[in-house]
């Protein structure tokens, strides 16, 4: 037997602010058209003033937790996903810590940016293997809103504020595909395409907090290659093809990413589970967010296989097989 990380409780949470691409022609020349046809995103949800990164993490773990049936003081990790950190230290992660009522073990944050979900996922998923932790709590949080340059038409139209969690506790497996839990988490990283997606600012950098800065159409041509060929590494790791997958839960950065990625794939976008449209690029947030509603409208169900996927900024670029 050998030790797996299952995921027993999902959560998420959307600020309650909501803003239509005809809400943002306001504020730059743009159109409802251009966003949609260009990415597929119609709206997204915005923090309200004073609402941190660790309030929209606090709230989709604790949701978590609620559905796991598990109390904050039984959890032995945290591991935070996110670019958007409260403040530049201490981690966000031990602000959620102390809010979810957790005294021991460890909490931390990973910068992975749109990857931050799957790095986490991947490092609480070690923990748990090796017996140093029991019982992990994963969020993917953001407050893209803050580091937007809201002059900037090619990049403030296409992000959106939220968190996702799961909690993982650990299991028994036979070492096969057949396991419950996490099979394999895959992870790569580029840093020669460092300066395409970035914040311009830094408090080593600039001391400032800078905006994002990003060469949309390298990042795009990037996105699809490296999202299929780390897809491919987790299939291939797990004796596993495509039409094994139940459900594909990717990043939600553009609708014609899922779709040329379901394609190179040979994926039914039926597969896909899409949230871009309501809630735009959450960053880490994306992955967790669009689990969490998968799950909980009963889409997903026990046993299926679940393919997590990410690409963002650095370049990372990630991906998890699940068995639900
Ligand atoms: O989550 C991390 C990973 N991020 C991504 O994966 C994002 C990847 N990139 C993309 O999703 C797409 O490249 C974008 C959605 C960012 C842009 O789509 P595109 O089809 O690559 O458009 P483009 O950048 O080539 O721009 C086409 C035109 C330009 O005008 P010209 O130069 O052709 O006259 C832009 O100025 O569209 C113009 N444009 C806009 N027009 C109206 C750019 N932004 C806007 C806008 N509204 N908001």
């Amino acid at each position: 037997m050998i030790v797996r990380s299952r995921i027993v409780g999902c959560g998420s949470y959307l600020p309650s602010r909501l803003v239509t691409n005809d809400d943002l022609t306001k504020i730059v020349d743009t159109s409802d058209e251009w966003i949609v046809e260009r990415s597929g995103i119609r709206q997204r949800h915005l923090a309200a003033e004073g609402e941190t990164t660790s309030d929209l993490a606090t709230a989709a773990a604790l949701q978590a937790l609620e559905r796991a049936g598990i109390k904050g003081s039984d959890v032995d990790l945290i591991v935070l996903g996110t670019a958007t950190p409260d403040h530049t230290f201490p981690a966000t992660a031990t602000k959620v810590q102390a809010r979810i009522g957790m005294t021991g073990g460890a909490a931390f944050d990973v910068q992975a940016v749109c990857s931050g979900f799957i790095y986490a996922l991947a490092i609480a998923d070690n923990f748990i293997r090796t017996g140093q932790a029991k019982t992990a709590v994963v969020i993917g949080a953001e407050t893209f809103s803050r580091i937007l340059d809201w002059s900037d038409r090619t990049s403030c139209v296409l992000f959106g504020d939220g968190a996702g969690a799961v909690v993982l506790r650990a299991g028994e497996g036979e070492g096969t595909s057949r396991d419950r839990g996490i099979l394999s988490t895959h992870l790569h990283s580029d840093g020669r395409h460092h300066d395409l997606l970035l914040v311009d600012g830094g408090p080593s950098s600039t001391q400032t907090v800078g905006h994002i800065r990003m060469a949309g159409r390298e990042v795009f041509r990037h996105a699809i290659a490296n999202l299929s060929s780390v897809v491919g590494e987790a299939l291939a790791a797990n004796g596993l093809g495509a039409a094994d997958i139940d459900w594909v839960v990717p990043h939600q950065a553009n609708q014609r990413i899922l779709e040329g990625t379901a394609k190179k794939l040979g994926l039914s976008m039926e597969r896909m589970v899409g949230t871009l449209d309501r809630h735009a690029n959450t960053s880490a947030a994306s992955v967790p967010l669009a689990l969490a509603e998968a799950v909980g409208d009963g889409r997903i169900k026990e046993g299926q296989l679940v393919l997590l996927e990410a690409m963002g900024g650095g370049f990372t670029w990630g991906a998890g097989l699940v068995r639900m």
